[in-house]
């Protein structure tokens, strides 16, 4: 082998290497919720279990990991989403946000849901059951505006 080729490998073992020492985060929490979105609205089983199927790994305390999270940098991209989604949404703190912002929080899940922006294109590129169907859109929808009309 080359000279070059070798020193090139080696550098990347060891940078591969070292990547694997970033901190992780774990968001697994495995407790009751007891602020999570069920004890605030009713929510059928069919749009609890879509929510939990295409939502949940980034927008509640628990994470289902993927084999690749224990390695980096997949670890640091995923622990970087959770954070950002949970901090916009999470559906296991609904219960601690006012009226006012569970309001703008539905409204914004309906504009997700119109937009097919959620989930991120870059998780259903791996998360291929996590892609709503047509039905499960048309659920998420319905649901939204009937517990939208509840609210007021
Ligand atoms: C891979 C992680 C991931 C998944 C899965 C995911 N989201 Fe998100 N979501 C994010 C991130 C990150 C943000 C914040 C940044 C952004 O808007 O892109 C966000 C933002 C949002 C917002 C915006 C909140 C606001 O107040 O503007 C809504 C609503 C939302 N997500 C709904 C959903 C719904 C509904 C699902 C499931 C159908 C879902 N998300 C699945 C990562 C995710």
């Amino acid at each position: 082998m080359k000279r070059a080729l070798k020193i090139t490998l080696v550098v990347i073992g060891i940078l591969f290497l070292a990547v694997q020492l970033i901190p992780r985060d774990h968001n697994d929490g495995r407790s009751v919720q007891p602020n999570n979105l069920t004890k605030v609205f009713p929510v059928p089983a069919s749009v609890g279990a879509i929510l939990k199927k295409s939502c949940y790994d980034c927008h509640s305390n628990r994470t289902n990991y993927p084999w690749y999270a224990q390695i980096q940098p997949f670890r640091y991209m995923l622990d970087d989403h959770i954070r950002g989604g949970k901090a916009e949404l999470n559906f296991d703190e609904f219960g601690s946000y006012t009226p006012r912002k569970q309001r703008s929080k539905l409204r914004a899940i309906g504009e997700s849901l119109d937009e097919g922006s959620m989930p991120l294109s870059s998780y259903t590129l791996i998360h291929r059951n996590a892609i709503l169907s047509k039905e499960d859109k048309q659920l998420l929808v319905n649901w939204v505006k009937s517990t939208s009309d509840r609210q007021h």
